[in-house]
């Protein structure tokens, strides 16, 4: 007897703490987690390899066409073309030239039929900023994960930190953030928007375990046959 499978859609801005519960809920329930703001960042990563234009369109779509990209669960990784690319495309530049790239409609395209291809197997966990809007619009769970940009600016200095990043200050990191939305936002294919038949969770005041209780709580009461696997 074949579960149904089950679609949890994760979108917000940058820095909302999408990566971290999504990664909870996954495991908590057993889905595959799927990163596909990683999946941009890939592609831009190679472009900036084969020095190809953020305004060259047409290779950029080729790119995205062409890149072989895994996402690993155990341990946690993106592999693009075979190679481990996990800590290359954690960056600040390339976290603008990921947003930059993503404006473009063919590369979008691309990258949705692989997303929608991944999520076809399994249940999964799925976080970027289209997910509940267009990659898949029919989810059993939306939920838009916000929080004040100041507080998401921290954290993202916090995580580059810890990675060893220094000389980075709180304003840039907040400037970076604030540029990266607005283009995500504004941009005109697909931009970062909440689904309205999304639930609106906001972590400026609250633990990563009350939002993670929370959306937990959304998924059970949603899905009536998710097992959990750890408590
Ligand atoms: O989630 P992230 O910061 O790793 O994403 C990097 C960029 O990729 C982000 O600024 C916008 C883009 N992105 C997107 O347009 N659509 C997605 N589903 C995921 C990410």
């Amino acid at each position: 007897m074949s579960a149904r499978r089950i679609v949890v859609a994760i979108d917000g801005p940058a820095g909302a703490g999408k990566s971290t519960i999504a990664r909870r809920i996954a495991a908590r329930m057993g889905f595959l987690y799927i990163d596909t703001g990683a999946m941009y960042r890939a592609v831009a990563l190679w472009a900036q390899r084969l020095g190809t234009s953020l305004d060259d369109h047409l290779n950029l779509e080729q790119l995205a066409i062409a890149a072989d990209i895994e996402l690993r669960s155990n341990p946690l990784g993106v592999v693009l073309n075979g190679e481990d690319i996990t800590e290359l495309i954690r960056n600040p530049e390339i976290s603008q030239a990921a947003s930059k790239a993503s404006a473009i409609p063919g590369v979008r395209r691309a990258l949705v039929e692989k997303q929608r291809a991944m999520g076809a197997v399994t249940s999964i966990v799925m976080e970027g900023r289209d997910i509940g809007t267009v990659v898949f619009p029919d989810a059993e769970i939306k939920i838009f994960l916000d929080a004040a940009a100041e507080v998401r600016a921290r954290r993202r200095l916090e995580e580059l930190q810890a990675k060893g990043q220094g000389g980075l200050t709180l304003e840039a990191v907040l400037k970076d953030i604030n540029e990266r939305d607005t283009r995500d936002r504004t941009r005109g294919e697909a931009p970062l928007m909440q689904a309205p038949d999304a639930e609106y969770v906001d972590s400026t005041e609250n633990s990563i375990e009350q939002v993670e209780e929370r959306i937990l709580a959304l998924v059970r009461a949603r899905t009536s046959n998710g097992k959990e696997l750890h408590k």
